[in-house]
Parts: structure tokens; C-alpha cells; sequence
């Protein structure tokens, strides 16, 4: 699921492109028309879908029609990748969902974590794959990787730096999980056996 670039999406559309990474994307999802994610995925030739949040009377609404968009694919897994709107239980109660934030959570949670991390003055932050539960980037967290603040670093090149570690750190967990499961603090997420 995107809302913008996509370019962590891209990722995982170029690794799924070999079968010993064990996973495949299945579709391409967005919440509003017009992305360059969408666009990208349509170029590589995968299936697409919109669920305009605009369209909808309410976050439930919404909600419930994204979960039935999405169940179309029957996906054992649901990425969040640069997407920019909460999930409700509509979508959590059915499918496992993980996010990429662009900061070491529980630090900086939130749509501006790069701009929040560089306001506060800290000299690591980093990015963070989780399991997406309804709270705003409280759920499980998978992995991490630190990125350190340099000098002189704006929004723009703090976030840059750190898109590079979160393709690569996504490419891997949604494989790992794929391939071999992995053993949160509490529970056990394996594929294929419904939500964590
Ligand atoms: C990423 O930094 C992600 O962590 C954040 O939004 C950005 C999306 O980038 N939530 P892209 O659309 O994958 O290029």
C-alpha cells in the first residue's frame, strides 16, 4: 500500500522478481488517485487498485471497502510502504500488516518523523519496520536500523539517507517472514496463518 513515490514499494517489487526471495507481490494498492507509486507498479506490470479515502463517507466506510479491495489478491501479508492513513479493524482484524516509519520508534512517531527528529537535536535516528496495530506507530516492532545525523542535514538529505536503509531493511524482513517467520517479543509472525 502507497500513498506517494513508492520507491520502497519499488524495492520489494524488484526482490519478489527473483523466487528465492520467497515472497511476491500480489497488487499494488493507494488511497488517493494519482501517485507515482501506482504509476510505477503499472509500468512494471503489476496489478493495481485505488480506494480513494476522499470518497468515502467515513474512516469505516473507507476502511471496510479497502479490506475488500485488498482481500480480492488474498495477500498473507499486507506492507505498508509509505502510506499516509491509519488502518482500522476492518483491515487489522483480517490481514497482518507491517509499516516502514522513517525513525527508531517509539522516538518520533507520527507524518513528520524526519523533520520531529532533526528539530529535537538528536545525533541517531533511523527507521523501523513494525507490525501495525490501530494506534499511530505504536504496534510491534520487527527490525531497526540507526542512521546518524550528520552535520549540515536538512529534511531532505536526512531523509534520503534514510530511505536507502529502509529499502533495504524492508526487503529483507518481508523475506524473512516470508522464507522463515520471525519470533517477536510475544508472539511468533508467521505468514499464511491470518493476523499477528
Ligand atoms: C518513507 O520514508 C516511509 O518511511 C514514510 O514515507 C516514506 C515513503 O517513501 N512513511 P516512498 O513512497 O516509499 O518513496
Amino acid at each position: 500500500m502507497v500513498s506517494g513515490a513508492g520507491s520502497n514499494m519499488a524495492a520489494l517489487l524488484e526482490a519478489s522478481t527473483d523466487p528465492a526471495y520467497g515472497a511476491a507481490v500480489v497488487a499494488v494498492g493507494a488511497d488517493r488517485e494519482g501517485t507515482e507509486g501506482i504509476a510505477r507498479a503499472e509500468r512494471a506490470g503489476f496489478a493495481t487498485f485505488v480506494t480513494p479515502f476522499s470518497k468515502f463517507a467515513d474512516r469505516a466506510e473507507w476502511n471496510a471497502e479497502l479490506a475488500e479491495r485488498i482481500g480480492a489478491y488474498e495477500p498473507d501479508l499486507v506492507v505498508s510502504a509509505g502510506f499516509m492513513r491509519l488502518l482500522g479493524p476492518e483491515v487489522l482484524n483480517r490481514y497482518t500488516v507491517i509499516n516502514i516509519h522513517p525513525a527508531l520508534l517509539p522516538a518520533f512517531p507520527g507524518a513528520h518523523a524526519v523533520r520531529d527528529a532533526l528539530a529535537y537535536g538528536v545525533k541517531i535516528t533511523g527507521a523501523t519496520v513494525h507490525i501495525v496495530d490501530e494506534g499511530v506507530d505504536t504496534g510491534p516492532v520487527i527490525d531497526q536500523v540507526a542512521v546518524r545525523v550528520e552535520p549540515g542535514d536538512d529534511v531532505a538529505s536526512l531523509h534520503a539517507r534514510i530511505k536507502t536503509v529502509e529499502r533495504e531493511m524492508l526487503v529483507d524482513v518481508v523475506g524473512r517472514l516470508a522464507r522463515e517467520g520471525w519470533t517477536l517479543r510475544d508472539r511468533d509472525v508467521r505468514l499464511g496463518s491470518g493476523p499477528a
